[in-house]
C-alpha cells in the first residue's frame, strides 16, 4: 500500500473515486430491484410489509412474495480507499447500515395483532411531538405502538408515532441526553385497566419484545397513566433497569444506539418461543412474575411436611359482583370444602393489590371462576395447578377457548370447562323458552360484539348445579399432586 501511495497518490485517488461512484451506481440498481419487489406493499408509509410466516395466519388474502431477494441485496461495499480517517467513517457508516440493513423494511407487521419497527443507527426520540429521528433510514413510517392494530375503538386511544430520517433541510434536534440502551416505545392506551388487556395487549408483548436485552432497555410509554405505571412496576423492574420515561410529557431529546418502536404479538397471553432471541417462552414470562412478586411456588406440589396445611388443596374462587355473578357462591364455598379443599374467595378489581393478589392465586391449587376478566390471574398459578372456566350460557366456548383455555396449555396448566346450562342461568328467567337469545346464540353472535356482550356476559348471572361442579372438582382433584401423594 504505501509504495502505491509514494507510486502515485493522486492516481490511486482517481481510481478510488471510479470506485465509489460504480458501487453507488451497482447498490441504486440493485435498490431500485428491490423496491419494484417489495412496491405492493411498502409503497404508502403507513401500510407496514406483511412477512410470509404471519401472513399465512392472517385472514388477508395477500399476493405471494420471498424474502429472499432482500437478503442477496447485502449492500456492494465501498472499499479501496487511502485516506484513514475516511475509511474509518465509512467502515463505520457501513457496519451501521449492515447492522441495520437498510434493504429490509424498517416497521413491518410483526403479527396480525401488531406492527414493529426496529431501528439502529443514531436514533433520536423526542417525545412532545411523538417523532423518532432514525439515521439511517430509508423513508418515513408511522406506527401506533400498540397490540391491537385492526381494532379501530382501541387504537383511537393510542397516539401515532412518526419514525423520520434525518434531513439535511430539517436537521434533528441535537440530543440532550445520551443512552447506551435501547429505547422501547409502547403505549399505555388502548384497553388498559382492564387486566385481560393489561396483559395480552401490553405486558406480555412488553416481555416479548424486552426481555432479550437483558434489562438494557430503557421504556418511554407514551399515554402513560401513572397509577397503571406503578400497578405494574414491579413487572417493569425485572424487564429494565431504568426508570420509565412519561415520553409524551417529557422536553428532552432522548439519544440511543437502537430503538423498538411498537411490542410485538404472538398469541393470546402467550409468547411463541420459535419467534424470541434466544428461545424464551411463556414459562420465562411466568419465572419473572414469581421473581417481581415473591411468588413462592413454581409447582403445585404439596410440601414435604405432613402437619403442613398446604397439604389440603387450596381453591381460589374469583368472585365478581356485577355481572357473571355466582348466585349460589355460599354454597359451592360449603360444597367445595366438604370435599376437602380449603377454599379461598378473592375478588380482584382494578384497585387489587397486583403483588398481594398474586401471593393468593399462586398458593392456589385449583382456580374457578366465570368467564371474565379475573381469570388472567391464572398467569401467577403454579404449574400443574387446575384452571376451571365457568362459561356462561350462550355459545360462547370460542371466546372461552381464546382468551383462557388456550393460554392454559404453555403455562403448564390443566384446564377444565364447566359450561353453564339453561337450568343454572339467570337469562331463562328474562326470556321466554323460544326467545332466539335461548334458542339460537348465534343469531345474538351476528348482531356483533356490543349485542353478544350486553345479552350474554353484561345481563346474566349464574347459579352453577352443585352436583355438577363438585363432579368438575373431583376431576380437578385427580389432576393435582395431591392426589398422588399419599
Ligand atoms: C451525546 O453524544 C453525542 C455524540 O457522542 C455528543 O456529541 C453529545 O455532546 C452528547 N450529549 C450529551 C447531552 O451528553
Amino acid at each position: 500500500m504505501k509504495s502505491q501511495r509514494n507510486f502515485s497518490r493522486t492516481e490511486a485517488k482517481r481510481v478510488g473515486n471510479v470506485t465509489i461512484i460504480l458501487a453507488i451506481f451497482l447498490s441504486l440498481c440493485v435498490l431500485s430491484i428491490i423496491k419494484s419487489h417489495f412496491a405492493p406493499y411498502a409503497v404508502k408509509s403507513d401500510e407496514p410489509v406483511v412477512f410470509e410466516e404471519e401472513r399465512k395466519e392472517s385472514l388477508k388474502i395477500e399476493k405471494e412474495e420471498t424474502k429472499e431477494t432482500a437478503e442477496t441485496a447485502d449492500s456492494a461495499a465501498i472499499e479501496d480507499e487511502d485516506d484513514e480517517a475516511e475509511t474509518e467513517t465509512k467502515a463505520k457508516a457501513e457496519a451501521q447500515a449492515q447492522a441495520v440493513d437498510l434493504s429490509k423494511p424498517t416497521c413491518y407487521e410483526s403479527s396480525r395483532r401488531s406492527d414493529t419497527c426496529e431501528a439502529a443507527g443514531d436514533v433520536r426520540v423526542q417525545g412532545r411531538t411523538q417523532t423518532v429521528y432514525i439515521q439511517p433510514l430509508a423513508q418515513e413510517w408511522k406506527i401506533k405502538p400498540y397490540c391491537r392494530k385492526h381494532d379501530a375503538f382501541a387504537l383511537s386511544h393510542v397516539k401515532e408515532w412518526t419514525l423520520k430520517p434525518f434531513s439535511a433541510a430539517r436537521p434533528p434536534p441535537p440530543c440532550t441526553r445520551n443512552h447506551s440502551a435501547t429505547a422501547m416505545i409502547f403505549s399505555n392506551g388502548g384497553f388498559t385497566g382492564n387486566l385481560f388487556h393489561d396483559y395480552t395487549d401490553v405486558l406480555v408483548p412488553v416481555f416479548i419484545s424486552s426481555f432479550r436485552y437483558d434489562a438494557e432497555v430503557q421504556f418511554l410509554v407514551s399515554s402513560l397513566k401513572p397509577w397503571w405505571i406503578s400497578k405494574y412496576l414491579l413487572i417493569f423492574q425485572q424487564l429494565s433497569k431504568y426508570d420509565i420515561i412519561d415520553v409524551d410529557n417529557d422536553d428532552e431529546v432522548h439519544c440511543f444506539p437502537r430503538a423498538v418502536v411498537g411490542p410485538t404479538f404472538h398469541k393470546e397471553l402467550g409468547v411463541d418461543a420459535g419467534k424470541t432471541a434466544g428461545g424464551y417462552s411463556a414459562a420465562d414470562f411466568r419465572k419473572l412474575l414469581r421473581r417481581a412478586f415473591g411468588l413462592e411456588r413454581a409447582a403445585a406440589a404439596p410440601s414435604g411436611d405432613q402437619w403442613d396445611i398446604r397439604r389440603r388443596p387450596r381453591l381460589l374462587i374469583i368472585s365478581r359482583k356485577n355481572s357473571r355473578t355466582f348466585l349460589n357462591e355460599r354454597a359451592m364455598v360449603d360444597m367445595a370444602t366438604s370435599l376437602g379443599f380449603d377454599v379461598r374467595v378473592g375478588e380482584p378489581d382494578i384497585n387489587t393489590d397486583v403483588a398481594k393478589f398474586a401471593r393468593l392465586v399462586n398458593s392456589a391449587d385449583v382456580m374457578v371462576g366465570a368467564h371474565g376478566a379475573g381469570l388472567t390471574n391464572m398467569v401467577f398459578l403454579p404449574a400443574g395447578a387446575v384452571l376451571i372456566q365457568i362459561v356462561p350460557f350462550g355459545g360462547l366456548e370460542w371466546l372461552a377457548r381464546g382468551t383462557f383455555q388456550e393460554p392454559a396449555k404453555d403455562m403448564e396448566i390443566h384446564y377444565i370447562e364447566y359450561k353453564i346450562r339453561l337450568d343454572e342461568t339467570t337469562l331463562s328467567e328474562q326470556y321466554h323458552t323460544d326467545h332466539p337469545v335461548l334458542k339460537d346464540p348465534f343469531s345474538v353472535h351476528k348482531q356483533g360484539w356490543d349485542a353478544l356482550k350486553t345479552v350474554y356476559l353484561d345481563k346474566q348471572n349464574l347459579r352453577p348445579h352443585l352436583g355438577r361442579l363438585k363432579n368438575t372438582l373431583l376431576e380437578a382433584l385427580r389432576l393435582l399432586p395431591h392426589s398422588h401423594s399419599h
